[in-house]
C-alpha cells in the first residue's frame, strides 16, 4: 500500500486530544492542502477560519454543545485546541459538496503528519445565528456563507481505535 492509500485507510476519529497546540507548519500544511480540494467548476467556493485562540475556541465549543443539547460539562470538540470552520459560498451551487470535500482534505493531511482531527457537526447552525455572524463581522467576512464542519485539531492523547468493518454491498461492481 503507498503513502497515501495508507493515510486514507488509517485516518481515525479523535476524541481525546491533548491540550497542546499544533505546530505551526503543521497547521499551515493542512491549511493548504484544504485549499487545494477540487470545487466545481474549479470556483473554490470554501473559505477555512483557523481558530487558534483558546477564548474564541472555548466560546465556539459553548454556542455547540447549546445547539447540541448537551449539557454544561460536554466538550463537543474533545479537547482539541485547534478548530478549523469550513464554510462555503452559498450562491455557488456546489458549495456544500466543495465545503465537504475540503474538510476531507484537511482531516487527510492532518493524518499524513501525525496531527488528529475529527470532524464536528452542527456549523451551519451556529453560522445562521448572530453569535457565528458576529465571528464572520469581526474578521472582516463578507457575503453569503453556510456553515459545513468543524475540523479539530490537535494531538491525541490515546491511541486511535481500529476502523468499524466496512458495510457488506458496500461496492457493486457494473462489469
Ligand atoms: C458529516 C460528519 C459529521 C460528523 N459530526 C460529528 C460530531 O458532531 N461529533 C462527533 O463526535 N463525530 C462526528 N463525526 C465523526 C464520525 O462520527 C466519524 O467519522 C465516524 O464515526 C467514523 O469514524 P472514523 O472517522 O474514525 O472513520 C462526523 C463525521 C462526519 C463525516
Amino acid at each position: 500500500m503507498n503513502d497515501t492509500l495508507k493515510v486514507l485507510e488509517t485516518r481515525r476519529s479523535c476524541r481525546n486530544f491533548k491540550p497542546d497546540m499544533v505546530k505551526k507548519e503543521e497547521l499551515d500544511a493542512i491549511l493548504k492542502a484544504g485549499t487545494y480540494a477540487a470545487t466545481g467548476m474549479g470556483k473554490q467556493s470554501p473559505i477555512i477560519i483557523a481558530v487558534t485562540d483558546k477564548k474564541l475556541r472555548d466560546e465556539i465549543s459553548e454556542e455547540n454543545r447549546k445547539i447540541g443539547g448537551w449539557n454544561g460539562d460536554f466538550d463537543p470538540f474533545y479537547g482539541a485546541p485547534v478548530i478549523l470552520i469550513v464554510l462555503a459560498d452559498k450562491n455557488i451551487p456546489t458549495h456544500v459538496y466543495d465545503g465537504a470535500l475540503v474538510m476531507g482534505n484537511l482531516m487527510n493531511a492532518a493524518e499524513s503528519l501525525g496531527v488528529s482531527s475529527i470532524w464536528i457537526h452542527r456549523a451551519k447552525e451556529e453560522f445562521e445565528s448572530d453569535f457565528g455572524k458576529s465571528i464572520l463581522k469581526k474578521l472582516g467576512i463578507e457575503g453569503d456563507y453556510e456553515g459545513i464542519g468543524h475540523c479539530a485539531l490537535g494531538y491525541a492523547a490515546e491511541p486511535a481505535k481500529d476502523a468499524a468493518p466496512r458495510k457488506a454491498n458496500y461496492i457493486y461492481y457494473a462489469e
